[in-house]
């Protein structure tokens, strides 16, 4: 479904990435782990259309793209949940949800936001999530918890029909419970047959959801581990460099 390949990225003397090669199927669930500064959020903004490689080569269904744009990125059917996502402050729960596709009817000649039509799939997003703590949808997000405004973020990916989907550390800042309607929908996303990219600093989430596990140290591919084939005990070593 995604293949990138060979991507390099600098930040000023900083290496970011350096010749990282990885894939996601469809139907598969990819964790993408490491350190802290490790390259996960510039591997997934570059596929995400945020930030241009210094060098890379991107496929999507085996087909070369140039992710210039996020929008580019959403037409070919990549949703990103970004780590540390901006909402729009003064809009509600369901303008963020819809943000940049709201749906639409046709009056006239005037393209009007078809606002009632966005209630009940907002609802039903939400629900799938078992977000209740959110008393009111029409509430700014400004005015949200830390932990609503993430559960906000994160319902974004299960709207509209996306068959590539990058989480990057969704379930910060969430409770159990919360994560654990994270983690179903990361199941339900992967039943569907969408390819997704979870990226997490839980050991455990990893090994609950993903098929695969790749691992970055210091901007490079450190490995690739498949879940049934790998234990937790190699995946952090890995992660801290094959030192434990
Ligand atoms: N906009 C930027 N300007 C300069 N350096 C950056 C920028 N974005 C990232 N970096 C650097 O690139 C490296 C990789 O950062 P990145 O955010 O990809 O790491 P990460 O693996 O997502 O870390 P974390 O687990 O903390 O989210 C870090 O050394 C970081 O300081
Ligand atoms: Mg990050």
């Amino acid at each position: 479904m995604l293949r990138a390949v060979d991507v390099s990225k600098s930040y000023g003397g900083v290496v970011a990435l350096d010749g990282v090669t990885v894939s996601v199927c469809r139907g598969e669930v990819l964790a993408l782990v490491g350190d802290n500064g490790a390259g996960k959020s510039t591997l997934v903004k570059i596929v995400s259309g945020v930030v241009r490689a210094d060098k890379a080569e991107l496929y999507v269904l085996g087909n070369s793209v140039d992710i210039g744009s996020p929008a580019v990125a959403r037409s070919l059917g990549i949703r990103t949940v970004h780590q540390e996502q901006k909402l729009a402050e003064n809009l509600d729960v369901i303008e963020n949800l819809f943000l940049g596709e709201e749906l639409a009817r046709w009056t006239g000649p005037l393209h009007m936001v078809d606002f009632n039509s966005m209630v009940r799939p907002t609802e039903v997003a939400l629900s799938k999530l078992r977000i209740t703590t959110i008393a009111d949808i029409r509430t700014p997000v400004a005015r949200l918890s830390g932990g609503q405004r993430q559960a906000v973020a994160v319902a974004r990916a299960t709207l509209g029909q996306y068959r590539i989907v990058l989480l990057d550390e969704p379930t910060t800042g969430l409770s159990v419970e919360a994560s654990a309607r994270v983690m179903d929908m990361v199941m339900q996303l992967r039943e569907g047959g969408c390819a997704v990219v979870l990226v997490s600093q839980s050991i455990e989430e990893v090994f609950e959801v993903a098929d695969r596990v790749a691992v970055l140290h210091h901007g490079r591919l450190a490995g690739v581990f498949a879940r049934a084939e790998t234990t937790p005990e190699e995946v952090v070593t890995a992660v801290m460099g094959g030192q434990l």
